[in-house]
């Protein structure tokens, strides 16, 4: 059985969006069901990424209710938890173990070329500014960030980890310290784990028709806010700015709204409505109307787990504790081929994973 892994930040509010869905979350549960992943069930490891938000959150009641946000959002969508083991990161704590021992095969060049240190360099708002100056704002935690993102997938040796496509240079940077820290210390520990970013959501573009969708920069569709929010996203979104009446031919090519219906929509009636579209004779707000209708349809049941979700902690708290249980027997064989590989065991040795 292929194993796969993945994990979300609860950075921002903590809250998901249909890019998150459809770039990571919507695949992770194909490829767990074996109904629609040709057959064949995986057994998956899905993560609350916790220790990852500190690089941007710190004060202690945001990050509280982030983390809460994300795991009713995430449990939510994942409906049925068959074949997923689903886990905070901080409950396991041989994830910063690990992360202390690459430090130490990891050339600082590596982490220099990562895009987030990079764009943090480059911070447009503060083009002036020496770049000794702006390193002085940027914390170790996010320089080293891949670092530990590194150590949460070698962990699980996992087969494939579905991302989007912003994450692909941190899967391809786990692989150079994995095989790193197998050369240096002549061992096959890790598994080498491939990205897996199907090319038709590697990049969900916002409801600006621009930009990745981003909760930073507002062009988001929300799964899990009222419904009135999400009419507003729905209505907001860049469709054809150069159809000015319902009756003009309209574009269906960069109109993010017949986008998300590709992924939402009925295929027939997706297929009418992109007819008539051309031929003006369907209005924006008609085809907006239809969006919000089939969102509302894909995630209604979604929605509804959430409201239970959150009435009963005791279930939720039930699945955090069972899943940190199998990723703490799974991390802990691997610290110990670790360790052992290392030279950290000796005879001495009192402790040693089981
Ligand atoms: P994060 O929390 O920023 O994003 C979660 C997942 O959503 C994907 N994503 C998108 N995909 C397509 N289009 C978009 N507009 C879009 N926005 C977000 C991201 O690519 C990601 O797959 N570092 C990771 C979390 C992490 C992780 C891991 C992932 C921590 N440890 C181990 C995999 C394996 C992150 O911050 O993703």
């Amino acid at each position: 059985m292929k194993r796969i892994l993945s994990g979300i930040t609860p950075s921002g509010d903590g809250s998901l969006h249909i890019g998150n869905y459809l770039g990571a979350v919507r695949q992770f549960i194909e490829l767990a069901n074996p109904s629609t992943s040709s057959g064949q069930a995986h057994e998956c490891f899905l993560m609350v990424a916790d220790l990852h938000a500190l690089t941007t959150i710190q004060n202690k009641e945001q990050l509280q209710r982030n983390i809460e946000a994300l795991i009713l959002n995430e449990l939510a969508l994942l409906g049925d938890l068959q074949n997923i083991t689903f886990f905070r990161q901080s409950d396991v704590p041989m994830h910063s173990e690990l992360q202390t021992i690459l430090n130490n095969v990891t050339p600082l060049g590596l982490l220099k070329r990562a895009h987030a240190y990079k764009d943090k360099l480059q911070n447009p708002s503060t083009p002036l500014r020496a770049r000794d100056e702006i390193e002085e704002d940027i914390n170790v935690g996010l320089f080293n960030y891949p670092m530990l993102m590194a150590a949460d997938i070698l962990l699980y040796k996992p087969n494939l980890v579905p991302v989007g496509k912003d994450q692909k240079q941190h899967i391809e940077m786990t692989r150079d310290i994995g095989d790193r820290f197998n050369r240096t210390y002549k061992t096959n520990t890790f598994k080498l784990p491939e990205p897996y970013i199907p090319e038709e959501v590697a990049v969900i573009v916002g409801t600006d028709g621009k930009r990745k969708m981003s909760k930073s920069l507002g062009n988001i569709i929300s799964i899990f806010d009222d419904e009135t929010v999400i009419k507003k996203q729905v209505m907001g979104t860049y469709t054809d700015p150069t159809r000015v009446h319902a009756n003009d031919p309209g574009h269906i090519e960069g109109n993010m709204v017949f986008t998300y219906l590709d992924f939402f929509g009925e295929k027939e009636k997706v297929a009418e409505l992109k007819k008539q579209y051309r031929e003006g004779k369907v209005s924006d707000i008609e085809v907006k109307n239809y969006l919000f209708e089939s969102l509302i349809k894909t995630f209604g049941s979604a929605r509804e787990r959430y409201g239970d979700l959150k009435a009963h902690p005791e279930k939720v708290k039930h699945v955090l504790e069972k899943g940190a249980a199998k990723a703490r027997e799974v991390s802990s064989a691997t610290m110990r081929e670790v360790r052992d590989a290392i030279g950290l065991t000796n005879h001495y040795s009192f402790f040693r994973y089981s």
